[in-house]
């Protein structure tokens, strides 16, 4: 089957779906292919916080209703350190809020909207293969259900992640992206209890770094540093909550557990291509760039990078392309603030693990407590915190 279409999206998750929403906005004809089924893309896991940029853009197209309704809006974080729980307060520092909506959520949202809109988007479909994406005649070839599909497109968007074919096409020698590993993980879990706090919880401890945040007023999603090799075996439900309560633990608080309904390991990674466009393809997202989850920016940072992307495709479907022709340059600015924004929030909040030697892990303990007393006595420190934390502005 041939067809043809102004914009080729690949990847149905919130970048590629809502990039979908601004060219229908737009009045830009465009198709959606992704490679696994809606209801693997609806399961999985991700983020849970929006940046006060991303609900606003979210706005700007009519898809946040639902967002406003069960979506539970946070002024501020808490940090904590050496047992001692500190509040930043976004609300009085920069005028700004983020809010509490799982990615998953937000995916839900896009799709039912694509639903009623009749969109074109192909679910389950196999060998998504881009093609002359640097000439005259791009292509994305894939196959739905045994029939092949030819879809002749003027652009050609890779929305699909890390691990997406669309960064594959890319010759290695222009992709050429910048990165670093972290010697750590965090094992996540996520419980059918309330929330033991109103606000998210970061906490420094001796045995490294936990988070309490949230999903929803019963639903309660905790973290814990762990080597990046460990097994999820030796977790047990026990051995998780024993460790969330010592390393949250602050006087006069405790943590209430609850059954565990899912576990997983989240790599901490930072990686970001030279550019994220060659020829009429334009990666978006995570295809892209990706950060160490701490600071919640990954999600928000591919919301920004399709609000930067369709506007620029619709000015380009209009026969202007100087938004396009900068927007790799503008995406990859905005992202390197976000890659420093969230490695200092990264290294200030993770000690080495137990495999590293005792002095250094002492060290590096000790100074990241000094770091934590400062940002946590200092209005300076605490409102670029908060600045970067609510969301550096779109534009
Ligand atoms: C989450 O709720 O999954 C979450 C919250 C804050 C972060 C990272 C993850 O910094």
């Amino acid at each position: 089957m041939t067809e043809r279409t102004t914009v080729a999206i690949v990847g149905a998750g919130p970048a590629g779906l809502l990039l979908g929403h601004i060219l229908a906005a737009g009045g830009v004809p465009f198709v959606i292919v992704e490679n696994r089924s809606r209801e693997h893309v609806l399961s999985r896991i991700r983020a849970g916080v929006l940046e006060q940029s991303s609900v606003d853009v979210l706005d700007r197209f009519g898809l946040a209703e639902r967002l406003h309704a069960e979506g539970l809006v946070h002024g501020g974080i808490h940090l904590q350190v050496e047992g001692r729980r500190f509040h930043v307060d976004f609300e009085h520092l920069v005028g700004r809020t983020v809010t509490v909506y799982g990615q998953q959520q937000v995916v839900l949202d896009l799709m039912r909207r694509h639903d009623e809109l009749g969109s074109p988007v192909y679910y389950g479909a196999s060998e998504v293969t881009p093609a002359d994406v640097d000439g005259e005649d791009p292509h994305l070839r894939f196959g739905i259900d045994g029939e092949q599909h030819d879809l002749a497109a003027r652009f050609v968007v890779g929305a699909d992640g890390y691990h997406g074919v669309c960064r594959t096409v890319i010759p290695a020698d222009v992709l050429q992206p910048a990165e670093r590993a972290y010697d750590c993980a965090w094992l996540g879990v996520l419980a059918d209890v309330a929330p033991s706090t109103e606000e998210i919880i970061y906490a420094l401890h001796p045995d490294g770094f936990a988070m309490h945040s949230m999903r929803s007023p019963s639903v309660s999603r905790l973290y814990l540093q762990v080597d990046p090799g460990v097994d999820l075996a030796d977790w047990s439900d026990e051995r998780i909550w024993t460790a969330l309560q010592e390393r949250l633990g602050s006087p006069g608080w405790t943590l209430t557990p609850g059954p565990i309904t899912e576990k997983s390991i989240t790599p901490m990674r930072s990686s970001v291509a030279r550019t994220l466009a060659y020829g009429r393809l334009f990666l978006a997202g995570d295809a892209g760039h990706i950060v160490p989850p701490t600071g919640a920016k990954g999600l928000n940072a591919a919301l920004a990078d399709v609000t930067l992307l369709g506007d620029a495709l619709v000015a380009a479907a209009a026969g202007s392309e100087s938004a396009l022709a900068s927007y790799s340059a503008r995406a990859l600015a905005r992202q390197w603030k976000i890659q420093y924004f969230s490695q200092w929030m990264t290294d200030m909040l993770h000690i080495p693990g137990p495999s590293a030697p005792p002095e250094e892990r002492d060290f590096r303990y000790r100074s990241r407590v000094g770091q934590l007393d400062f940002v946590t006595t200092s209005r300076f420190a605490q409102q670029t915190l908060a600045e970067q934390y609510t969301g550096l502005a779109i534009a």
